[in-house]
This record gives C-alpha cells, structure tokens and sequence, in this order.
C-alpha cells in the first residue's frame, strides 16, 4: 500500500507541477512558445535564488490566485543554476483532465525528467516508455498479494527499529528514518528474498536513490555547455555510474532466469504477467527481447522512483497527522474494521478514510513541493 500511494503521488506530482519543457535547450524557442503565458514573480521585487527556494510556496498560491482562479495560466521562473529548466507553467485546474490524457510525445514525464535530473549528464538510467505503465498496471494487478508481503515486512521493520514496549520513546528524523523503511519494503515487492535480504543490496538501493538527486544537483550547477565535458569527473555522477553497474551485476543471474522461462520475450504477455515480485511482473507491457541493461536500468529507476517520493509522502502524512491527533480514532477504527475475520488479509478498500487523508496530505504538500 506505501508503494501504491507513492507512485500515485509521483504521478499526481508529475502533473501539478505542470512542467513545459519540450525543447528545452532550446531556449529562445521556449521563450516563444511561452511568451503569451504571463512570468509571475515575487511583488516585492526580491526575485533571488534563495528566496525561490525558501517562499515558492507563497509564489505559486499568490499566482494560483491571480491567475489559476481565473482560468488562466502562469509561469515562473526556476533559479536552480546553469543547467535548468527556465520556467514551470502553472495551469489551472481546468487543463487536469486533458493533461492526464495527452499522449507521452505531447506531454511526457520521461522527457520532463530527462531534463529536470540532467539525465544525459549523469548517465542516471533512461526508462522504457512503457514502464510507468507496466509498473501501475502491475501493481494494481498484484495489489492483494503486495498488501500482506508488504504488512509483514512493515512489522518486522518496526519491530527492529522502533520500542516496542509501551511507555517507551524514540525521537526519529522522519526522511533518515523512513529511507531506509521504504527501501526494505520496496524490495520487499520489487525483488525475492535473494536481494530483498541482502545488507549490501539494501543499503546500495537507498544511496543510489539519494545520490541520483546528488549528481543532479552537481551537473545542474553548471551551465548547459559546460556540464557535458565536467560531468564525467564529479564524484557524484562517478558515484551513480558504478551504482548502476553494481545494480546489472548483481541482476544478472535473476535476468538469465528470466530470460531461461521465456518470461522476457514471450509473445504472450499475459505469461509475463506470472509471478509474485516486481521484477518477474513489470515485463507484462514492455516490448519483446528485453535487454540485461533495460531490466536492470528499469529496476533501478523504479527503486529511485519509489523511495523518495514514499518516503517524503509518509513523512508529511505523519506530520499533518500528529498536527491532528483526533483524526486517528477514527483512522484506527477504520484500519481495525478493514482486517478480515481471521486476521490474516487486509481489505484496502475499506481504508476509505486513510485513503481520503492521504490524497489530502498529498493536496497540501505536494511531494515535489516540500523539502
Ligand atoms: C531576498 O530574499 C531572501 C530569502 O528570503 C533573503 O535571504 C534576501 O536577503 C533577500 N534579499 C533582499 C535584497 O532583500
């Protein structure tokens, strides 16, 4: 279920944030696609890199109001370094259900990120067109089973990592403390007991996944021109390329089984749709004659996609709870209600409630939002 509602917030992320980049190198092109969108900036005139990052929030609801409310776009600038993207559009509400829709050439998450992670410069994995489909049509596929491999898991890693007597206490930082949760349990779904009990595999997937956004950050310092010659020498970006041959070293055996069952180039892709983990099921809309460097740069990129966002997701959920404490009772109830007679199988449909707190977490504080 962690894993559900943080791919749902990436992708509910992924379309608030609205951003137009198609072309992006191509600046002055942009420039002119743009030009009739009006740039909302900051009323004082204190437009500073360093107010962007500390009151965007105050920016974006000033333009929500003065724009969205009435149907209107904006755009703001992004002052992020050298390398950016230069403008975030922001539509209004009214554009959602077309913008869910358009196709991936018209409007494409894939590119957007391209971009936004300075992926050419990093040499972070490029994922298949069709995985964030495969992903989601995966995971509500197998949503049943995931609940109570993931129940289980859940519980083992509370049980090593909080007290667990009553009356006693921990202070935790939430995102130190819930990377490493949603990186065991990931795996938990992602990858058999092989890996998903491995320390090294364990603790590789949740530094890749912190790293990626590190190399980003150290190319995007430099200008466009500029990145493509000093990328191969930060540490960072050197870092991640040897992370991503530890990932296709390590997935080699699972994907010469694979490949042995025909689970890879099956015509039939329900046939690769068999299997309890991820990456027996995440084939079922890929094309034929998946590469060792597809399955493992697809697996990889799921894992970046999945903690992060997870895990900052849990982390707000928690923290508008506790700012709310009467809301458990009921959340409590709810979750008790929803467990079958026999205690062993959760039925998620029934977590309306939580189901409706979380989305509304997530309205608040979009995980891309909030640092
Ligand atoms: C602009 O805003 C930033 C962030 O709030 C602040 O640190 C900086 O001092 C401001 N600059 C001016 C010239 O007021």
């Amino acid at each position: 279920m962690t894993l559900h509602f943080g791919f749902v917030a990436a992708a509910v992320a992924a379309v608030l944030i609205f951003t137009w980049i198609r072309r992006i190198y191509d600046q002055d092109k942009v420039e002119r696609l743009l030009a009739h969108v009006p740039t909302h900036v900051f009323a004082d005139g204190n437009n500073s890199r360093a107010r962007y990052i500390s009151d965007l929030r105050t920016l974006l609801e000033s333009g929500y109001r003065k724009y969205n409310k009435r149907d209107q776009a904006f755009k703001i600038s992004i002052p992020i370094g050298g390398y950016s993207v230069k403008y975030r559009v922001v539509l209004p509400k009214n554009h959602l259900e077309e913008v869910k829709h358009l196709s991936n050439n018209v409007f494409s998450w894939q590119l957007a990120s391209r971009v936004i992670f300075a992926q050419d410069f990093t040499g972070a994995p490029d994922r298949g067109a069709w995985s964030g489909k495969a992903l989601r049509v995966g995971i509500h596929q197998n949503l049943d089973g995931i609940t109570s491999q993931l129940d289980a898991r859940i519980n083992r890693h509370y049980e090593l990592n909080l007290p667990q007597n009553k009356g006693q206490s921990a202070t935790i930082n939430m995102m130190a403390f819930f990377v490493p949760t949603v990186t065991f349990v990931t795996n938990a779904v992602l990858v058999d007991s092989r890996l998903s009990s491995d320390p090294e595999w364990l603790q590789r997937t949740a530094e890749f996944a912190v790293n990626r956004y590190g190399a980003a950050d150290d190319v995007r310092s430099w200008p466009p021109y500029l990145a493509g010659l000093v990328a191969p020498f930060i540490p960072s970006v050197r870092r991640l390329q040897e992370q991503r041959k530890y990932v296709m070293r390590t997935l080699k055996p699972v994907y010469e089984e694979l490949n042995a069952k025909s689970q890879l180039s099956d015509n039939d892709k329900a046939e690769r749709r068999k299997g309890m983990f991820g990456y027996e099921w995440l084939w079922s809309g890929s094309p034929n004659d998946v590469t060792l460097l597809d399955f493992s740069d697809t697996m990889m990129r799921t894992l970046i996609a999945a903690i992060h966002t997870t895990a900052k997701t849990i982390s707000v959920a928690f923290v508008d709870l506790l700012a709310q404490p009467e809301l458990l009772t009921d959340l409590v109830q709810e979750a008790k209600d929803a467990i079958d007679p026999d205690g062993q199988n959760i039925d998620l449909n029934k977590l309306i409630k939580l189901d409706c707190f979380l989305k509304e977490s997530q309205r608040l504080s979009p995980v891309f939002l909030c640092e």
